[in-house]
């Protein structure tokens, strides 16, 4: 068993070979969830490539009994997620891609952050101008890739919808704290086969290629590298779970984007753009 428990900041360690997580007796029950194979033909462009049953596994709402539930007190939950390392048809292995509904009144949707524990995630963020238009219809705004490496923390900004991908053979542990206060949407990503973009393994020569079911224009796909964010709780060496645990309120970011807006962007700096091929 490999020991994520310094990373993380909960006692918890990985069986590399069965991709079995266990937890320290301190940690509070998660409820748990899987994606299986049929979830994510919708949104692959080789649905009928060969996939294992589950494709990810996910344990929500963790904590240590000793503390607080933050979900009653701050209107924050903590999960784990835990992510193959196989090819999907010609693609990598990757989530099945999701939005976060607006929050009321505010004009911009939750944020997130993730925090990788072990390999490494590539995350492709989409900003469209309704998620609820189809393929032909929807204009994506803009696209950005960040890569994250254990202890890295992401911010998913506001209004960007996401997809992990995991471009390494083994296994990838995230974990990430998120308001309470809303579910992911999928709007019409899986009518639309996936994200506006692709990243094709190319048997050792990875490549992005434009998905052609988006019928508009797409934007160049921006690359952005991440940066610690102090003010928002985010730094290298201090696990998310931790920050949180020690003092909430510099999580409230996640529930109050509306007021955090420049300080989230501190979080991505664009370095750059990355070739886009057609399929
Ligand atoms: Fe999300």
């Amino acid at each position: 068993m490999k020991d994520l428990s310094s990373l993380a900041g909960i006692p918890v360690k990985l069986d590399p070979g069965s991709l079995h997580i266990a937890f320290g007796p301190e940690v509070r029950d998660p409820l748990y969830g899987t994606r299986s194979a049929d979830q994510m033909r919708r949104v692959l462009l080789d649905p009928e490539c060969e996939l294992p049953e589950i494709i990810y596994w996910m344990m929500r709402d963790l904590g240590l009994k000793s503390l607080p539930d933050l979900k009653q007190t701050a209107h924050l939950r903590y999960d784990i997620s835990v992510f193959r390392g196989c090819n999907f048809g010609r693609e990598f292995m990757k989530t099945s891609g999701h939005y976060h509904p607006y929050k009321p009144h505010s004009g911009v949707s939750w944020p997130e952050v993730y925090e990788v524990l072990e390999g490494t995630a590539l995350y492709l963020l989409q900003r469209v101008n309704d998620i609820n238009l189809g393929p032909d219809e929807v204009e994506v705004e803009d696209a950005i890739i960040v890569e994250g490496n254990p202890g890295d923390k992401v911010i998913m900004p506001p209004n960007y919808g996401h997809v992990t991908i995991n471009t390494r053979p083994g296994a990838l542990v995230m974990d990430n704290w998120v308001s309470s206060d809303f579910s992911s949407v999928y709007g019409k990503v899986e009518e639309a086969r996936g994200f506006a973009y692709y990243l094709l393994h190319g048997d050792g020569q990875p490549r992005w290629v434009r998905n052609p079911m988006y019928r508009k224009p797409l934007p160049p796909l921006r690359k952005a590298v991440v940066r610690e964010v102090p003010e928002l709780g985010l730094t290298r060496d201090v696990p998310v779970f931790i920050s949180g645990a020690r003092d909430p309120g510099k999580l409230q970011w996640l529930n109050y984007p509306e007021v955090f807006g420049e300080l989230i962007w501190q979080g991505l700096e664009i370095v750059g753009e990355v070739p886009v091929e057609e399929l």
